[in-house]
Formats: structure tokens, C-alpha cells, sequence
């Protein structure tokens, strides 16, 4: 439809023919096909359904001219409807949509009903009441557009589309603030100068201070009392079969257009706000920085950057290379530092150095591993920032100078150097799984280690001797488990009677050891790689050797056969999960604080102090179970390596969030410690809230945690997610940040487990985390 239909040579007195008006009555219907429109009494502009993307929208459009011409849209943001929708101006004086999905939308609201709703020549919608006076109208509440006569008052904006094609808002405004100043930022951003990309430098001109077109085209700003103070367009534009519209485009530049109404008549922009493409803060997406080149805009990724997706500017730019460390073992960074001159973005600094040097500012940075880049400005001040950074342009003439945190590239000697002390022992042959392969990956190469371990092993061993044990097992003390026999344990569990619970490895048993009367739980390996007796040992001694208070000691292994059990010490209140997701057993808030530092000390361990390091790879609430005091454990750590290939699909997260995986398990990124820190990260924010990280069954913006999470640590308002006011405002404060933290998309972002620790018991500072940049990711 909406072929291209005439425009009536309308030999526009403008002021005469701008008061004519099409009158509505209650009761009128529009749909998309057919009546899809009310006309203007000249035809020109029209009220009603008009093409959008795969659908209709409604607005008002010069009309039979293609989409450029919307010049205003009502609610703009929702999807476009199918052809079958209905446009009612009800008998109780409502403008109603009625979709056939069902459900009717009111497509404005007014404060009264109408009685009349008219569509004037000057391309006003308007609504009456019963007593004929204006009680809505197109006119304030513009959307991208100012038609001539029509006013932006003080305290309203434009926002620009996203595309030319896609009316919805995109990510500029153009605000005419309440002191007077005209006034372009980018959206989400508060009215400050630094922020702001276009001034009419006339703030303190007075209140209620509009922007006026005229027919001719003439753009300009008075004041409350009708004086023009200042000019925004000087000349004057032709009338003549032409309207003059000005209109903030999806670029964040506006521009004033000629349409030329005759047939076959075209669009020309004869006056635009810069010509500079560069000047809207933000076209070129995160990491990226903006060029002009041949009037052009350019969008250029930084240093050591890339686009991450080819061709697409506005999805911004991540790092080309695995930041895995930032500095290596002899504590010098891994970075080099790149300058990029003239170039600035948004001043996100988390520290200022003053009276500082070029030369200082870049060492600074390098010695820093939060700082990701700097600027240098006014020839003295270092403004360290993170990632991501925003707004990126070059502006000539500006005296700043950028510099970017490059990484050199790390070979496997520097890997092997780097600041996790990575002690896997061996080069499992049983690589073909994705998960073993990622999880172990960090230990090729690394054919040193067992000499080291040696090392640390007689000091450790050294180290337990002089500490008693005062967790009397009644099993014989040694650092490695007992080996069972299978028969052994069948006895122990009565024959496996007793099942208490199902986990990703098999089942578990209850089972009492007879000879001490100690209650054990044994746990039937069923998907276990059956390869190699050796390493299956291997890995008993390496779980056997841990002991720290906050994980579920190994007592004792069965190997016998085709049969593989576990023996644990019996943990008799359930698992995290059982007291976290049910209302009675919910622990209270500081307890929750105290749940989270004990499973924190036990993830340190594993990471840091134990003999031999251990990732996890499944650090979640069904996995950190409770003792007889409430003390929380960590279970199951050291069997990822044991693991059938199928089983890596355990590790799937749920229905469009991430679950407890981090995202570098799905970017086929070698998988760290630092993976666990984000699963981590996520249980630290189930307990802070005591709520599943996802749940469907609450309000859309509740029901991802992180992201609500983030929401509210956002507004300030936190004890909205612990549903009451908790007195350790503070202690709430940090989890929520540690929380964030931990689950940052970047695994070099996220702190180790052992400054979380830090972090959580008030130790050190935590800086305010920077924003997520992506929520949801595919998986
Ligand atoms: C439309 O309504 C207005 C206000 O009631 C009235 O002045 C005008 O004459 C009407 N126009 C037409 C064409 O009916
Ligand atoms: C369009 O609306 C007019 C008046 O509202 C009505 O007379 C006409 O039948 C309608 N046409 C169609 C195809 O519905
Ligand atoms: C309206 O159109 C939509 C999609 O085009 C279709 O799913 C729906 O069944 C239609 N409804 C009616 C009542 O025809
Ligand atoms: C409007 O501007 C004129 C001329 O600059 C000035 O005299 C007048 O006081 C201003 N009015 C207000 C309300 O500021
Ligand atoms: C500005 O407009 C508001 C609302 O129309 C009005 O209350 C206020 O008095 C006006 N201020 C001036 C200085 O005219
Ligand atoms: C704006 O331009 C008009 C002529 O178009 C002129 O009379 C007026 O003084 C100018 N106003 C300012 C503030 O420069
Ligand atoms: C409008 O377009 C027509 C046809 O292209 C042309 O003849 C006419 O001069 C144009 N008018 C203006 C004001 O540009
Ligand atoms: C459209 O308008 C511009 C500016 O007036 C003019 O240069 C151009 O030739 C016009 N194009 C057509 C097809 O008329
Ligand atoms: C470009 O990337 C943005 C953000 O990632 C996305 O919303 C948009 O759909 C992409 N555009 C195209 C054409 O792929
Ligand atoms: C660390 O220091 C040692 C001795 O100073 C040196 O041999 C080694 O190359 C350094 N390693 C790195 C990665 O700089």
C-alpha cells in the first residue's frame, strides 16, 4: 500500500490553511488496509496506520509519502501491529488499539475523555472535550520532529529514531532545558555539560525559554516575554510548495528539511546542526572511537581491540587477545602502552593524578591493573579509567592525549609465569572432552609443575603437622583417603538403601561405618570416565589432600572393578540450595554474609592453598552443603576431570541466562579460576537475595538477578532485593558489589578468590564496580 500518491498542488497560504481541520467523531474507525488514515482538510497530513518494518504503527505522516515524512509517532516503541489491528475513537472518547493478539492499548492518554478529535493542515492531532477546549495534542509531545508553529517548550526533548527505517527511540536527545539552554547528549546520561555534544550556549537567558520554526524555516529561541534570543537558522528557506520541517535524526545530528511537495518532489537538508558526523557522543558503540574521514564518520576499535561483530559499529569493540593476567610473576605488567592523540571519551576516571607527566601518566596506568586506559589532559592530569569506554571520538584541536593498555601477546613460557599459581600435575589423556580440555588447558605446558609441587607439598606437610586436627573423623588421619571395597561399602550403605540425594556425578547414600559408629555419605560415581586405575587414583589423592574446614572432607575411595564411590563425611542439613530457595529455613541477613565468606574461604583454598590448585567448574548451591552447625562446605570439587564428554551439557545454563557458567565456557576460552569467581559471583547474589538466579514467575525486570541486581545497586536501593530493611546497610552494600564484580563478562576483570575474601570481610576497599556490559548472551 502507501504507493506514492499526489500532493495536491496546494498553493499553501500557509497561516490560512494551517487552521482548517478535519473534524473526528466518536465512534470513527481506522485499520491498516483500508480507511487506514484521517486526512487534513488539504490532504497534506494525515492521522493513522503507516508501514513500519514488519507492520503498522500509527502517527502522523505528510501523507502518501514514505516513512522519512512520519512526523510523529505514538508510542513509538512498541512493536509494530499486523494487518488485522483496529484504530477505535471509542464512544467514552478514548483513541483505543485493538490488536488481534487481544488486549487494547490506549494510544494517548489524555487527562479527560475527548468528545472530538480533529487533523489540522498544520499537521496537529488534536483531542477536545465536550467544552471544545484542547485537552491533548500532537503538538507537545513530539517525538523527532518540529513542524512549523509547533514549539519545543522548556523541560521537553526530541529523541532520535533508531535507523531511518525503525522509528523506535534510538540514542540521542535534543533537550530544551529549564535554564534556557538548547542542548544535545546522548540518552541515559544526566544534563551536564560533560556529557553534552550541542549548545545554544544560552542557558541563563531566563525560564520558559521555546524553540520556534517558522514556516520559513527560521529556527530560534525565545523567551517568556517573546524576545528572540538567539538565532539557531538565520536564512530564510523557500515556501513555496515546500514545508520546512526540522527533525533529530538517527545519527544524533538535526537537521532542518525542505520538502518539496510537488510530485515527484524530493527531500533536501539545507541546514544541519554540525557537519562534523563525529560530534554525537556514542555512534561508535563501546571500545570504539570515531573518524572522520572524506566527511564522513569512521568508526576505529582501539588499539589492541576488535569489532565484535564485523560491519556493525554500534556493537562496539572488545579486546583481540586472552587478558588473562596483567602482570606476570616477577610483577611486571604484561601491557605495553599505545598513544592515540586528540582523542577523547567520557571521563569514567575512578582516580585523578595532577601536576603528572605524559611519560608518568602512561607507567602509572601500566602499574595499575584496574587502569585500562588514561587520559592526559591539560598537560598535567592522568584520569585512569576501566572498561568499557564510552563515547569515544577524535576532536581535533583538543589537546588531550589517550593512552590504551595494549597486552603483548602471551606465550606459554609467560602463562606458565603469570599470576595464578598454576599447579595442575598432569597432562590428562583424556583431552577429547571440552570440558577437561578447558579446564586443564591452563596446565599444558607446564611439564615444571611437579617439581614445584614437590616443593610445596613437604612444606605443607610440615605445616599440617604442627596444626592438631580438631576434626576428629574416627577414620585413620593421613592425607590420602582410604581405599573400600566395594563390598566394604555395600555393608556400610546396608546394601545402598538409603538414597539422600542425586547430584551431576550419581547418586549418594546414607551409610554408618560400623567400627566407629561414623555416618558417612557415599557417593556412586556413574558417568565417570572408566579409563586409567592411575589417575583415577591420582585425583583420590590430590581430593584426599585437601582439608580445610568449609569443604566436605574425602575420607575414604572405593576403586574396585568397574565401580567407582566415594566416601564422604555426612553433611546432616541438605545442601545451600534446601535452606537459601525455602522460606523457613532462610537464613537471616548477617548469616547470609557469613555463608558467603566461609564458602569463599574454601574456594581460596582450592584455588591458592592447597597443594595442588583446583578448579571447581561447578561451584553452585546444590554443591556447597551444610553441617550440623549451619557451617557451609564445598562439595564435589577435583571430579570435573572425571567427567563422561556428554556430561559438559550439565553445565548448560538455563533458558537465555548464563546460569552459574561463565561466559568464557561458550567463547571456547581456556577456562581458569577465574571461572569460578563468576560462578561464585552468581551464588553470592542468590544468597545476598535468597532467590534462584532466574525466575520466571517474577515481575520481567526481577526475574534475571543479575540484572535486577544491577538495576537496583544502580538507583541505591537495595534493600529492595533483600525485601526488608537490614541494619548492615554496609555489609549489603559490599555483597552486592562483589557480586558484580565476580561476574563481570571479562574474567581478568573479576577479582581472585581471595580478594574477594578480602572484599567480604571489610578489609580492603571495593571499588564501584563498572557497568555489565552485556546481561544476556548466547549461549
Ligand atoms: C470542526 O470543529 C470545530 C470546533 O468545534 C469547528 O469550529 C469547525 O467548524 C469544524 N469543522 C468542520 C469541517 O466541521
Ligand atoms: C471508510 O469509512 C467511511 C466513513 O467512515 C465509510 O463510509 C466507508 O464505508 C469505509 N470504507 C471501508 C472500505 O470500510
Ligand atoms: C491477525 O493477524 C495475526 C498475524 O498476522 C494472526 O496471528 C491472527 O490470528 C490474526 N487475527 C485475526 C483475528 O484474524
Ligand atoms: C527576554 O529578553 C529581553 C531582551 O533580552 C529582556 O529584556 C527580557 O527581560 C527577557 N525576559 C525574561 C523574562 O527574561
Ligand atoms: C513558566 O511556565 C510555567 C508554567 O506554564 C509558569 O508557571 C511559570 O510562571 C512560567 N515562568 C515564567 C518566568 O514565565
Ligand atoms: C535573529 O534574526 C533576526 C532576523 O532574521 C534579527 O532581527 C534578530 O535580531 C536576530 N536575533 C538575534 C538574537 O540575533
Ligand atoms: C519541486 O520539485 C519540482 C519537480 O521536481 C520542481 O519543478 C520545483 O522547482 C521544486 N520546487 C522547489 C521549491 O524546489
Ligand atoms: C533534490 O534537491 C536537491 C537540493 O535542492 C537538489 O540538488 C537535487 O537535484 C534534487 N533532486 C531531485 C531528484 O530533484
Ligand atoms: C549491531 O549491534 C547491535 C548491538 O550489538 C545490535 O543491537 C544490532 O542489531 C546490530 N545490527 C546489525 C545490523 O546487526
Ligand atoms: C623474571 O625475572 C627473571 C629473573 O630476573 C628473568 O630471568 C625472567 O625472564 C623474568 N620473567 C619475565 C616473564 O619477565
Amino acid at each position: 500500500m502507501a504507493s506514492i500518491i499526489f500532493f495536491l498542488l496546494l498553493a499553501l497560504s500557509f497561516t490560512a490553511s494551517a487552521q482548517r481541520q478535519t473534524n473526528i467523531t466518536l465512534g470513527s474507525s481506522l485499520t491498516p488496509i483500508t480507511n487506514s488514515s484521517w486526512l487534513s482538510p488539504s490532504g497534506l497530513y494525515a492521522f493513522g496506520f503507516f508501514r513500519q518494518r514488519n507492520g503498522y504503527s500509527i502517527g502522523v505522516f505528510l501523507s502518501g509519502i514514505s516513512l522519512k515524512t512520519v512526523v510523529w509517532a505514538a508510542r513509538r516503541d512498541d512493536a509494530p501491529v499486523p494487518s488485522n489491528a483496529t484504530l477505535l475513537f471509542t464512544s467514552d472518547g478514548r483513541l483505543v488499539l485493538t490488536s488481534a493478539q487481544g488486549g487494547d492499548t490506549l494510544i494517548v492518554s489524555a487527562s479527560q475523555p475527548a468528545s472530538l478529535a480533529s487533523m489540522s493542515d498544520s499537521g496537529n492531532f488534536v483531542l477536545y472535550n465536550s467544552d471544545r477546549e484542547i485537552i491533548w495534542q500532537s503538538f507537545d509531545h513530539p517525538t523527532d520532529t518540529l513542524l512549523p508553529t509547533q514549539q519545543l517548550k522548556a523541560g521537553a526533548e526530541l529523541f532520535s529514531p533508531v535507523s531511518e527505517t525503525d522509528l523506535s527511540t534510538g540514542i540521542y536527545r535534543l533537550k530544551m532545558q529549564n535554564d534556557g539552554n538548547l542542548v544535545q547528549y546522548p540518552v541515559n546520561t544526566p544534563d551536564t555539560a560533560p556529557y553534552s555534544y550541542f549548545s545554544s550556549f544560552t542557558d541563563g537567558k531566563g525560564d520558559n525559554v521555546t524553540l520556534n520554526l517558522d514556516p520559513d524555516g527560521h529556527l530560534y529561541l525565545l523567551n517568556s516575554t517573546g524576545f528572540n534570543i538567539k538565532n539557531i537558522t538565520a536564512r530564510e528557506y523557500p515556501t513555496k510548495e515546500t514545508i520546512n520541517m526540522m527533525k533529530l535524526d538517527a545519527d544524533g545530528i538535526f537537521r532542518l528539511y525542505s520538502q518539496n511537495l510537488t510530485r515527484n518532489g524530493n527531500r533536501s537538508d539545507v541546514w544541519s546542526s554540525t557537519s562534523n558526523k563525529c560530534d554525537p557522543k556514542g555512534s561508535c558503540g563501546l571500545n570504539g572511537y570515531c573518524v572522520m574521514k572524506d566527511k564522513e564518520a569512521e568508526c576505529t576499535c582501539l588499539p589492541g581491540f576488535e569489532f565484535v561483530s564485523q560491519g556493525n559499529w554500534t556493537s562496539g569493540c572488545e579486546r583481540d587477545f586472552d587478558a588473562e593476567s596483567c602482570k606476570d610473576k616477577n610483577g611486571s605488567s604484561t601491557y605495553t602502552m599505545e598513544e592515540l592523540s586528540n582523542t577523547e571519551w567520557e571521563d569514567a576516571s575512578y582516580s585523578v593524578l595532577s601536576s603528572t607527566t605524559k611519560d608518568n601518566c602512561k607507567q602509572a596506568c601500566l602499574e595499575d591493573c584496574n587502569c585500562e586506559a588514561a587520559l592526559f589532559t591539560d598537560g598535567q592530569y592522568c584520569r585512569k579509567q576501566r572498561l568499557p569506554l564510552r563515547f569515544g571520538r577524535r576532536k581535533l584541536g583538543s589537546t588531550n592525549l589517550a593512552v590504551v593498555k595494549v597486552g603483548r601477546p602471551i606465550s606459554i613460557m609467560d602463562r606458565k609465569d603469570s599470576k595464578e599459581p598454576i599447579t595442575e600435575k598432569k597432562n590428562l589423556g583424556t583431552g577429547r572432552t571440552i570440558l577437561i580440555i578447558s579446564c586443564s588447558f591452563v596446565a599444558f605446558g607446564l611439564a615444571m609443575v611437579p617439581i614445584c609441587g614437590i616443593i610445596i607439598y613437604r612444606y605443607h606437610v610440615l605445616a599440617y603437622k604442627k596444626v592438631p586436627s580438631n576434626d576428629s573423623t574416627g577414620l585413620n588421619e593421613e592425607f590420602a583417603p582410604r581405599a573400600f571395597t566395594y563390598a566394604e561399602l555395600e555393608n556400610v550403605t546396608g546394601g545402598f538403601k538409603e538414597e539422600i540425594g542425586r547430584g551431576s556425578f550419581g547418586t549418594v547414600y546414607k551409610g554408618i561405618i560400623s567400627s566407629n559408629q561414623k555416618v558417612v555419605a557415599v557417593k556412586r560415581l556413574e558417568k565417570v570416565l572408566a579409563e586409567g586405575e592411575r589417575e583415577f587414583q591420582n585425583e583420590m589423592k590430590v581430593i584426599g589432600k585437601t582439608h580445610h574446614r568449609n569443604l566436605v572432607r574425602l575420607l575414604g575411595y572405593c576403586h574396585d572393578g568397574h565401580h567407582r564411590l566415594l566416601v564422604y563425611e555426612y553433611m546432616s542439613n541438605g545442601s545451600l540450595a534446601d535452606i537459601l530457595f525455602s522460606l523457613e529455613k532462610r537464613p537471616c541477613f548477617p548469616e547470609r554474609l557469613e555463608i558467603a565468606r566461609n564458602i569463599a574461604r574454601g574456594i581460596v583454598y582450592l584455588h591458592e592453598e592447597c597443594e595442588t590448585q583446583i578448579i571447581h567448574c561447578d561451584i553452585k548451591p546444590q554443591n556447597i552443603l551444610i553441617d550440623e552447625s549451619r557451617c557451609p562446605k564445598v562439595s564435589d570439587f577435583g571430579l570435573a576431570k572425571l567427567l563422561k564428554s556428554d556430561q559438559t551439557k550439565t553445565f548448560t545454563g538455563i533458558r537465555g541466562t548464563r546460569g552459574y557458567v561463565a561466559p568464557e565456557w561458550h567463547r571456547n576460552m581456556p577456562v581458569t579460576v577465574k571461572a569460578d569467581v563468576y560462578s561464585f559471583g552468581v551464588m553470592l547474589l542468590e544468597i545476598t537475595c535468597c532467590r534462584k538466579n532466574v525466575d520466571w514467575s517474577l515481575p520481567e525486570d526481577e526475574a534475571v538477578l543479575e540484572q535486577w541486581v544491577y538495576q537496583c545497586f544502580q538507583d541505591g536501593d537495595m534493600d529492595k532485593l533483600v525485601g526488608e530493611e537490614v541494619a548492615e546497610k554496609k555489609q549489603l552494600d559490599r555483597m552486592v558489589k562483589v557480586g558484580i564484580w565476580c561476574t563481570l563478562d571479562e574474567p581478568s576483570l573479576r577479582p581472585s578468590m581471595k580478594k574477594v575474601l578480602l572484599m567480604l570481610e571489610g578489609t580492603v576497599e571495593i571499588p564501584i564496580p563498572p557497568s555489565p556490559t552485556s546481561f544476556i548472551t548466547a549461549i
